[in-house]
């Protein structure tokens, strides 16, 4: 079943069908004010943090309900609904609705009985309150009579949890005014002119370019005694009571009356925000101007689509051209700007930074956006420790110079992480690289910036850094320990057990090292890191491999995890993917373990992390056990794994393998199947359900998920095969042989490049022939230097 389809040229998302199988959603705003948005207008806002800045509410986990609603009524007939299809939801035959999902705003359209309505929902770029433009159309051939009310249900507090727990506190701050245009909310009021006066909050929810015919400011008396969102008695009767919230519930409800004439429309503007009464008044006077909200819109479409434009792909498949071109693109930045906070999943509790997630998502835009990859860059690397550890979870108030961590019993309470994980700051290397790869910007490395505790140094010295933490954390066998966790939340190996993954992580790690102090003629660092390769490589090859597979780790008594013959978790994923992308594997042994890969651990949904699941046989730091079979790390589609896949078969060559296991968890390519997955099909989840479920298919946590920069990583890297290094960029097409020809237009150190390759023997990888503006160059590689401002390129594979 589809409920859906994109449009590429648009760069939208267009729902036909509103009973979607979950909530799809999008996100409006920027880190200074979010707002996320579902289909049928269900969600969240908050100023800053979706924890302390919760502006309205929203009830996870329940009917996606309340959200930012508009309803109308038919005041002759006092027939009633609203302009998402939710929450009064007329039937569907009767009721049409079609709402696009763009870059930074929704609309959503309605027509019932001859009456369409266009809500546009967005956050004006760099401005920190919403906008939501209604249009009314009267398509009918007689006049109506209508109301339209705005609501929108403000948090009693800004901390959700004590809006939502602490109600013998939280209820009784909370007061409504009516203000001509808006419903002013404010919060510990009583303390104004006292010494705590900057304790008192207000909020506003105004209405622009209408009158207002009634109001209400209290929740209760909107919706009446044992009613819901679907049918308020104040929309029933056509009139708000004039009710003010004094305690208990407030919101800010308003209402217009309008009359239509056959084909006449009108247009008005809800408002909403945190602000003072003085400034809620010159933003409503400000949206007077009717053609505002239409250029605000195109503004937030120029920003995206500017940078989206960084790459263009246009290949024989439109599921990966969508994704990559715009959706897997933007759900990268959408991870960027979000981390983990504040999703219709995460309620904005996780208040920080991961170390690993935020390392990681960095990746998915440098191709698109280099100096806001830049920016983190360093915010990241100052939130690592003197002793190059990083700080597992890194505050939004972070200050680098003074941060407390780990070892100090303060981090612990504060942020819940009261210990080092195992591979935190290796995540520095691959981001790093691709970073001065993609731009040529190597002065980073010289540049200074200051850790999180004490001290400063320069890049260069914080990466080394990262590397002696490992070392000095090694555990049995020399390999390095597993900590409170490897990049999988749910091994704990230990102190003296070691894991695998962070052994390749730092393999990896001495290779990066190796090319930067080539660079930097630093003749004793390459050395040393030369020394250590080989020393590492040793190691793994010794006590890392076994029999046909590499395996996951090492326990504390030397019980080896993820072996031949093991009645569970004998084969894992990242292993073998990460023997490959960090070099450590040969192509022989590289395919090989692919291969495995693809028989133990393949399924139409994509390859599982583990199998068999963690039923009966687990060790004891084996936390997975604690998920159902089939799920999450145990032994579900973990969908970011499914990005080192693809990229660890296109470095080899395999691009009909990469494809296919692109396919298998592509988001778009799961259109049809919506029943089945749910999410969204313009976003990635954090996991799909596998074999052993009885919902196989199924997926969860949506958008905010590290899938999107790996998944996009594999692709530019891996499928593309876009390669920069610090003095070109290598082309290494890996796609499948049906393939006849493919272009890419990229922007590349300020170059454009427009890219074709043509693909006339059907084959997976490889380059006969590469030109540059007509001149033939060797190895599919094109020095810096050649570029000029534009450049025809043609590969011949
Ligand atoms: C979640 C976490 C991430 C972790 C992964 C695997 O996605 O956010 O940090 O690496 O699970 O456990």
């Amino acid at each position: 079943m589809e409920y859906g389809h994109f449009d590429s040229e648009g760069r939208e998302y267009i729902i036909t069908r509103p009973d979607t199988p979950a909530p799809w959603a999008n996100y409006l705003g920027s880190p200074a004010y979010g707002a996320i948005i579902s289909n049928n207008a269900g969600g969240y806002s908050f100023v800053k943090s979706g924890a302390a800045g919760r502006l309205i509410r929203y009830r996870f986990n329940e009917q996606d309900r309340p959200g930012r609603y508009i309803y109308l009524r038919d005041d002759e007939t006092g027939d009633y609904w609203s302009a998402s299809w939710q929450p009064v939801g007329k039937p569907l035959d009767q009721y049409k609705s079609v709402c696009r999902h763009g870059t930074g705003y929704t609309v959503l359209e309605a027509e019932y009985k001859d009456l369409h309505s266009e809500a546009m929902y967005y956050v004006p770029h760099g401005k920190d309150y919403e906008v939501w433009k209604v249009k009314v159309t009267n398509k009918g051939a007689k006049a109506r009579k209508l109301s339209a009310f705005g609501f929108a249900e403000f948090t009693c507090e800004s901390f959700y949890e004590q809006d939502q727990v602490n109600l013998q506190y939280t209820q009784f701050i909370t007061r409504t005014y009516f203000k001509d245009s808006f419903v002013l909310q404010t919060i510990n009021e009583n303390c104004l002119n006292a010494v705590n006066e900057s304790r008192v909050e207000t909020r506003f929810f105004g209405l622009a370019r209408a009158d207002v015919t009634s109001f209400c400011g209290d929740r209760a008396a909107f919706l009446g005694k044992y009613r819901d969102y679907g049918n308020p008695v104040s929309v029933e009767n056509g009139r708000l009571d004039g009710t003010l919230n004094y305690n208990l519930n407030p919101c800010g409800a308003l209402h217009t009356a309008l009359v239509l004439q056959p084909g006449e429309s009108t247009e008005f503007v809800f408002l909403l925000g945190q602000k003072r009464e003085a400034q809620a008044k010159e933003l409503i006077a400000r949206y007077a101007d009717a053609g505002l909200p239409e250029k605000e819109v195109d503004e937030l479409k120029t920003f995206w689509h500017d940078k989206l434009a960084n790459l263009k792909v246009k290949t024989p498949d439109t599921n990966f051209d969508n994704m990559i071109n715009t959706w897997n693109a933007y759900q990268c930045f959408i991870t960027f700007n979000w981390s983990r906070a504040a999703s219709l999943t995460y309620s904005g509790l996780r208040n920080g930074y991961g170390y690993r997630d935020t390392v990681q998502d960095i990746q998915g835009i440098i191709h698109l956006d280099p100096d806001m990859a830049l920016d983190k860059i360093k915010f990241m690397i100052s939130a690592q420790v003197h002793h190059g550890g990083a700080l597992p979870l890194v505050k939004y108030t972070h200050n680098p110079g003074h941060e407390d961590k780990p070892e100090d019993d303060s981090y612990g309470a504060s942020t819940g992480h009261p210990s080092y994980r195992a591979d935190d700051a290796l995540w520095l290397f691959p981001t790093v690289w691709k970073y001065i790869a993609e731009t040529g910007n190597t002065a980073l490395l010289d540049e200074v910036i200051p850790y999180a505790d004490k001290g400063e140094d320069t890049l260069f010295v914080h990466m080394k850094k990262a590397i002696d933490f490992s070392l000095n954390n090694l555990g049995i066998h020399g390999l390095p320990a597993g900590l409170h966790a490897d990049w999988n939340d749910c091994l704990r190996l230990g102190a003296k057990g070691v894991s695998v993954f962070v052994a390749l992580q730092l393999y990896y790690a001495f290779e990066i090292m190796i090319r930067f102090a080539q660079f930097k003629k630093d003749a004793a660092t390459e050395k040393e890191m030369v020394g250590l390769k080989e020393r590492f490589g040793k190691i793994i090859e010794e006590r890392c491999w076994d029999s046909d597979r590499f395996v996951r780790g090492i326990t504390e008594d030397d019980q080896v995890v993820g072996k031949p013959g093991d009645p569970e978790a004998s084969v894992w994923l990242n292993p073998q993917s990460w023997a490959v992308v960090s070099g450590f594997a040969d192509e022989k042994r590289g395919k090989a373990v692919m291969d495995l890969v693809y028989k133990k651990l393949n399924t139409k949904y994509g390859a599982r992390l583990m199998a068999p699941s963690y039923q009966k046989h687990a060790f004891e730091g084996a936390l997975a056990l604690l998920f159902n079979p089939s799920t999450k790390e145990n032994g579900g589609i973990f969908l970011q794994s499914q990005g080192w896949l693809i990229l660890a078969e296109a470095m080899l060559g395999r691009g009909g393998r990469a494809m296919e296991y692109y396919l298998e968890s592509c988001p778009a390519a799961q259109n049809d199947i919506a029943d089945t997955r749910l999410m969204e099909p313009y976003v990635y989840s954090q996991f799909t359900e596998s074999s052993e479920s009885p919902f196989e298919g199924r997926s969860h946590v949506h958008w905010l998920t590290g899938t999107a920069s790996t998944v996009m990583v594999g692709c530019v890297e891996g499928i593309l095969g876009l390669r920069p290094d610090m003095n070109g960029l290598l082309l290494s097409p890996s796609i499948p042989s049906a393939w006849k020809s493919l272009e890419i237009e990229k922007v590349f150190r300020g170059s454009k490049l427009n890219i074709k390759v043509s693909n006339p023997d059907g084959r997976e990888s490889g380059c006969r022939k590469l030109t540059v503006n007509g001149t033939a160059v060797e190895g599919g590689y094109i020095p810096a230097s050649m570029l000029k401002a534009e450049n025809e390129i043609v590969l011949e594979m």
